[in-house]
């Protein structure tokens, strides 16, 4: 199946050229200037992905601790270091920590015929609001210890 063409979608940006993002690597983007990185791009397996860079555990991102820090220390799954939650990095789905059964979220990939990498967020579906993603209450996580708990 031909890749549609950037006129077919206006929307489309740049961001790289794919030899920039070695196999088994992640690089993030600041699509908003903001200084902050809000999608990242993944080659792993020979395939490619971008996820915008929003956990589903907090609803906020980045993800990384450090410039495209995304992948576990084994290179793995993609490692939310607020809390240690894993994903899968295909999928995108939850397999350790905080929000298992929920997702990373993602962006519209394309690598163009002279591969470079594309994205089109657009396409994808918006971020969930706060109150409408569900998931997990951790508030008894943080609770402050006291004196005897063990816990
Ligand atoms: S915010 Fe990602 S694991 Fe908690």
């Amino acid at each position: 199946m031909p890749l549609p063409s950037c006129a077919d979608h206006p929307s489309w940006t740049t961001l790289c050229h794919g030899e920039s993002i070695a196999e088994g690597q992640a690089r993030g983007f600041d699509l908003d200037g903001q200084g902050q990185t809000t999608v990242f791009v993944l080659h792993w397996q020979g395939q490619w992905r971008a996820w915008h860079d929003w956990c589903p555990h907090w609803r906020t991102g980045p993800m990384a601790w450090r410039r495209d820090a995304y992948f576990s220390g084994d290179g793995q799954s993609l490692m939310c270091h607020a809390h240690g939650a894993r994903f899968d990095p295909l999928s995108g789905a939850c397999t350790l920590g905080p929000c298992q059964g929920q997702a990373l979220w993602p962006v519209a990939l394309r690598l163009d015929p002279a591969g470079w990498v594309q994205i089109d967020p657009a396409q994808g579906p918006p971020l969930p609001a706060p109150e409408a993603a569900g998931g997990f209450d951790d508030t008894d996580l943080y609770r402050p210890a006291t004196q005897g708990d063990n816990t």
